[in-house]
């Protein structure tokens, strides 16, 4: 798939590429990818993330426990994409949120491709429609002291504190289909 490289000042100019990005993480279509320490690239399913402006940065922050390998991987890299999914591709989201790339080489097992990034180490998914590449700027642990019991008690039951990466978007590629349809 071909992709358009749009930078951080183009990409705000097409307010349709953060609608489609909000509506794929309520519908299971998001995938957070860092690369390995083996050179691969690893791929999980997110369902929670936020982006805006910081720090005058346009930013992509993601939730991720440390019990991901995902973790480790961004641990290692301090960078990773955010790739949102066409429709048709929910049941790779599906894959990559149950299964563990401890165990699995994910892209391989569901035939994606690495899209390389410009900015960053990590590479996206080629079969992405909208790759964002990220720099992690910043990161904090949530508190169970700072949150409503009812969060700690439905989310947290065992720890596995999700850590809060705060990644700078270096750069947008989005497919050419996708990027002809926008209005
Ligand atoms: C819809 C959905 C959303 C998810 N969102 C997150 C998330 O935001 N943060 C997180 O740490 N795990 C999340 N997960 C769980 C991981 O995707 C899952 O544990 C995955 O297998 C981890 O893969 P890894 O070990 O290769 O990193 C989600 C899973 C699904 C199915």
């Amino acid at each position: 798939m071909k992709h358009v490289k749009l930078n951080p000042d183009e990409w705000l100019h097409y307010p349709a590429l953060a609608r489609e990005t909000y509506y794929r993480m309520t519908s299971e279509g998001i995938l957070l990818a860092a690369q390995a320490a083996d050179g691969r690239l690893n791929a999980m399913t997110i369902g929670w993330g936020l982006f805006g402006l910081v720090w005058g940065r346009p930013l992509f922050q993601v939730l991720v426990r440390p019990s991901r390998y995902t973790y480790q991987c961004i641990e290692r890299t301090s960078d990773y994409t955010v790739c949102v999914l066409p429709p048709e591709l929910t049941e790779v989201a599906t894959y990559c949120g149950t299964m563990s790339g401890r165990d699995v080489d994910k892209l391989s097992e569901k035939d994606l491709t690495i899209l390389p990034s410009t900015h960053i180490t990590s590479g996206g998914i080629a079969q992405a429609n909208i790759v964002f590449e990220c720099k992690v700027v910043h990161y904090n642990e949530v508190q169970a002291p700072a949150f409503p019991v009812e969060i700690v008690t439905n989310y947290y039951p065992d720890g596995d504190w999700h850590r809060i990466y705060f990644g700078e978007i270096l750069g947008v590629s989005v497919s050419k289909e996708f990027f002809d349809s926008l209005p």
